[in-house]
């Protein structure tokens, strides 16, 4: 879906979409395709760079939004997909810092000998949950699926150095759905108002993104023992380009070590750092031994930030 197709069903223009964003194009799934299939698809992609079987992976974990069902969890339905019943699955629902909480929790997993193999996959259809009338927000969203493994190694090449985690619950209106869960179970009147689609406010959003994304990426890196100069790569959530430019200025980290591709995805929530860090691995930009930032926020208000020691 590009700013051009915007055009042709809203009140809106390539321009000021670039302009405001830095998005060209968000992928939508298919009609009937659920976060489940895109799950699975980037979790065979994920398999076979690795070399490993479905069953090689001891746990599953799916960090979304928007789930195939409100229950189950969409995690069991991948795990079935990919042939491995029987095996644990869970899903993580903290909006967009899904990848962010998901990470450390697949490593942490691992690291206590619970498991020796986790797979995280941050997946969304946000297309299910975008107002296509609400210009100030559908235009953000797209559709997406990343999948990483995690596994044991030897103390010395543990990747995982530190996390930064927080979660503001006071002002949950700032980025929900307000309809179909428990406080406000799903009424005709609601689904008139449109009260199953996602609302924001997008100015107050903005500011605090900027705000956290600084503040847990200075904490991580502390806690880690590192300065910002110390980084090779920052891989940002992927919600606007001038969240990501700001943060990146504050924290004087210059462009080249930023990971963006925001310009062709729009913001997939908890699938886009695995979808940018997927990437990268791809360019053949990863070395041994490089230092990454993993940050990101979302609903909840929640934010977070991973210092991660990459060992390909
Ligand atoms: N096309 C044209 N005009 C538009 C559009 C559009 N798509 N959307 C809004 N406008 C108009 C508004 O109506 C307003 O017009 P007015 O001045 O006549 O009233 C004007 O543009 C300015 O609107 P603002 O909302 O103030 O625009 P702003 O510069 O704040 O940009 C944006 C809006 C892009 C949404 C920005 O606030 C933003 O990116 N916020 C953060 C959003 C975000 O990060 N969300 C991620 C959430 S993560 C998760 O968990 C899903």
């Amino acid at each position: 879906m590009s700013n051009a197709d915007l055009e042709k069903i809203l009140d809106t223009s390539d321009d000021w979409i670039v302009t405001r964003t830095g998005m060209r194009e968000r992928r939508y799934a298919a009609a009937g395709e659920a976060s489940s299939d895109l799950s699975t698809q980037a979790a065979r992609h994920a398999l076979g760079r690795a070399g490993l079987s479905p069953d090689d992976i001891d746990c599953y974990i799916v960090a979304t939004v928007t789930p195939d069902f409100q229950f189950p969890a969409t995690a069991c339905i991948v795990a079935a997909n990919l042939g491995a019943v029987g095996k644990p699955a869970f899903d993580i629902e903290i909006a967009c810092s899904g990848f962010i909480y998901g990470l450390p929790v697949a490593a942490s997993l691992v690291r206590a000998g619970v498991f020796a193999r986790v797979m995280i996959i941050g997946v969304e259809t946000l297309s299910s949950i975008a107002n296509m009338e609400d210009r100030g927000t559908c235009i953000l969203f797209g559709d997406g699926a990343g999948a990483t493994i995690v596994e044991r190694t030897e103390p010395e090449r543990d990747s995982f150095l530190a996390c930064d985690l927080g979660a503001d619950g006071r002002t949950p209106e700032l980025l929900y759905v307000h309809g179909g869960g428990s406080r406000h179970p799903m009424t005709p009147q609601l689904l008139a108002q449109k009260k199953d689609k996602l609302e924001m406010d997008g100015r107050e959003i903005y500011r605090y993104a900027v705000n956290k994304m600084v503040e847990t990426s200075k904490h991580v890196l502390a806690a880690a023992g590192y300065t910002t100069a110390d980084v090779d790569w920052i891989i940002p959530h992927q919600a606007n380009l001038r969240i990501i430019e700001a943060a990146a200025k504050r924290l004087d980290v210059p462009r080249e070590k930023i990971v963006i591709n925001i310009e062709r995805y729009g913001n997939t929530s908890s699938a886009t750092i695995p979808i940018a860090l997927s990437e990268t691995i791809e360019r053949g930009d990863l070395h041994d031994g490089d230092l990454i930032v993993f940050t990101g926020f979302g609903g909840g208000l929640s934010w977070g930030a991973i210092a991660w020691r990459w060992s390909g």
